[in-house]
């Protein structure tokens, strides 16, 4: 018996190793799908950072805004995941600020309360 050839692996083990295989790439093949693309919410809640009476929460319209492409927004802007954030963060020029800043989009400052907080 040579010693640098190794013991080959017992049949049972490595059947059962490419049987998870295949169940790994199954499963990666249903979540990697662009499932996304065809349940686009019309409208999002943002989730406010801290819980008020008011205003109530701001939302965000996906129809008010397909002038833009996915890609303009998704993922840098927005993580497509709920997140809050304040309007200190918009006047920094993060999130919506990003474009409502009064060049690319009319400045939030410029718009109604109830353009962004609406109840509906
Ligand atoms: C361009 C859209 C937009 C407009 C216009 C807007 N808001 Fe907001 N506001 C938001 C978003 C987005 C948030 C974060 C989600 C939330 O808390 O509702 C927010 C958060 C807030 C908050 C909690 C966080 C913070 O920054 O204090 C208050 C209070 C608030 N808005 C008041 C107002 C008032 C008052 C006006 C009108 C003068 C106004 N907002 C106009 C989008 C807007
Ligand atoms: C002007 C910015 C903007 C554009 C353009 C945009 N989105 Fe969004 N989208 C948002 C915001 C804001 C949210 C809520 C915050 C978050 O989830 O990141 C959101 C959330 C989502 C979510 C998650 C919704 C949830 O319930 O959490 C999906 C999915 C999504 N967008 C898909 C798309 C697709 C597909 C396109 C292109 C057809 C698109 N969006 C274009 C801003 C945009
Ligand atoms: C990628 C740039 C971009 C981002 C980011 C963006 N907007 Fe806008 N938004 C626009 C533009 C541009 C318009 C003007 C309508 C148009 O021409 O598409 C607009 C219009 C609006 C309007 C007026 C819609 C109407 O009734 O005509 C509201 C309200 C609004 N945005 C809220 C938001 C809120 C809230 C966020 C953040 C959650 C946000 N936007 C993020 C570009 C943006």
């Amino acid at each position: 018996m040579s010693s640098d050839s190794p013991a080959p692996r017992p049949p049972a083990l490595s059947a059962r190793r490419s049987f998870r295989g295949w169940l790994a790439l199954l499963g990666g093949a249903l979540f990697a799908t662009p499932i996304l693309a065809f349940t686009l919410p019309q409208d999002v809640r943002i989730p406010p950072v801290k819980a008020r009476p008011q205003p109530v929460p701001a939302l965000f319209s996906h129809w008010s805004h397909n002038t833009q492409h996915c890609y303009s927004c998704h993922p840098g802007v927005f993580p497509q995941a709920p997140l809050g954030f304040t309007h200190q963060d918009m006047r920094e020029g993060r999130f919506c600020g990003s474009c409502h800043d009064g060049k690319s989009a009319k400045a939030v400052s410029a718009m109604r309360c109830e353009g962004c907080h609406v109840a509906r």
